[in-house]
């Protein structure tokens, strides 16, 4: 038996996977590429002048993926792209209270990359990066909720 079963973890509360974020070098080649495998854009590329970044959403049975180019080698994405090139690199997870979570995770053993910034793409919704020691990068984004409160 694990050491950990699933009973004993002491769950992070209220994460919804949100999107699969995925690196790509030329936008317009990945977008077709998704397409061929059957991907449909759910929202069209924007511009995120706060991280030098194109993004644009695609969905799949289910799925949204996002795809992440960087605009410039200034951007953070640029030197992402040198370490894991064309590839999935973080999983989104939706929360009611971000600041809770990320207190949560970073109790946890998770390192914030960043601090909470608004992401054009999701209409101004904030956003953080957190690196856990065991599973890599992932991405927290308020519910949509917040600003309406
Ligand atoms: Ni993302």
């Amino acid at each position: 038996m694990n050491q950990s079963s699933d009973q004993t973890i002491n769950q992070t509360s209220g994460l919804k996977v949100h999107h699969i974020g995925y690196l790509v070098k030329k936008m317009d080649a990945a977008m077709d590429s998704f397409r061929r495998l059957g991907y449909t854009v759910s929202q069209d590329t924007v511009f995120d002048s706060i991280r030098n970044i194109h993004i644009c959403f695609m969905e799949k049975d289910g799925y949204t993926i996002e795809l992440i180019s960087p605009s410039d080698s200034t951007s953070v994405a640029a030197g992402l792209m040198k370490k894991y090139k064309n590839s999935p690199y973080h999983i989104c997870y939706e929360t009611r209270d971000l600041e809770r979570t990320l207190s949560e995770l970073t109790a946890g053993g998770y390192a914030a990359i960043d601090t909470p910034a608004p992401a054009p793409a999701f209409g101004g919704r904030r956003v953080v990066f957190l690196v856990s020691p065991f599973l890599g990068m992932i991405e927290l984004l308020e519910t949509d909720r917040h600003l309406n409160d």
